[in-house]
């Protein structure tokens, strides 16, 4: 059984912020139980920044670009979590893979939310790629964060299909709706804890959090 010891979000983004706001808003809303304690940007003037100020959120900017290594930029984030006293860390549109020395401050403790129906289509623009190869259905997934790229255990799922006349851009919207609408469901799940990892399986507790 496992599940983080706090409620406390430490949520990294490199841009807009659309699934950050989904989260604020679901916190604002009563309809996910946590606190959002830090937004970490590695890009200076993110436009989610803009939307954690709005919100009263504490803000930092880590620019990767600062650090010698990969490791290097990982530790002073991890640091900045950890100063937050961060229990969940959820990936939000940031653009830098994590070295394993992050993945270990944080074990099973760092969510990411991709376009895709994973293991479809991991990587880079995953929606304009499932558009090319011309699948029927294509959807988005949050997973638990190891360090395979995009391919630890999927917490939530959610199919879209793809309508004719769709163009990448339709797709990415439609997509996007199912972002804003899994993530805050799969930190709930993964906040209220009695789950377990079987292989690359996310075994969900029951209701309540007894099995
Ligand atoms: C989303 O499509 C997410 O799945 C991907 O990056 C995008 C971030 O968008 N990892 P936003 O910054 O949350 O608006």
């Amino acid at each position: 059984m496992s599940g983080p010891a706090n409620r406390r979000l430490g949520v990294l983004i490199s841009g807009r912020g659309s699934n950050l706001q989904a989260i604020i808003d679901a916190v604002a809303g009563g309809a996910l139980d946590a606190h959002i304690a830090v937004v970490v940007s590695n890009r200076e003037g993110a436009a989610g920044l803009e939307r954690a100020r709005r919100a009263g959120i504490p803000t930092a900017t880590i620019r990767h670009a600062d650090y010698d290594s990969r490791e290097a930029f990982d530790l002073a984030v991890v640091e900045e979590l950890r100063r937050r006293d961060v229990g969940l860390v959820c990936l939000a549109g940031f653009m830098r893979l994590l070295s394993p020395a992050f993945i270990s401050a944080f074990p099973d403790a760092v969510l990411n939310i991709h376009p895709s129906l994973l293991p479809s289509f991991p990587g880079l623009d995953a929606q304009r790629r499932a558009w090319e190869h011309g699948v029927a259905v294509s959807g988005a997934t949050v997973h638990v964060v190891t360090p395979e790229l995009d391919g630890g255990p999927i917490v939530r799922q959610a199919a879209v299909p793809v309508r004719e006349g769709d163009t990448p851009a339709s797709l990415a919207a439609r997509i996007l709706e199912a972002e804003h609408r899994i993530y805050p469901e799969a930190i709930r799940a993964v906040l209220d804890g009695g789950w377990r990892i079987e292989g690359r399986r996310f075994v969900a507790g029951s209701p309540g959090g007894v099995l």
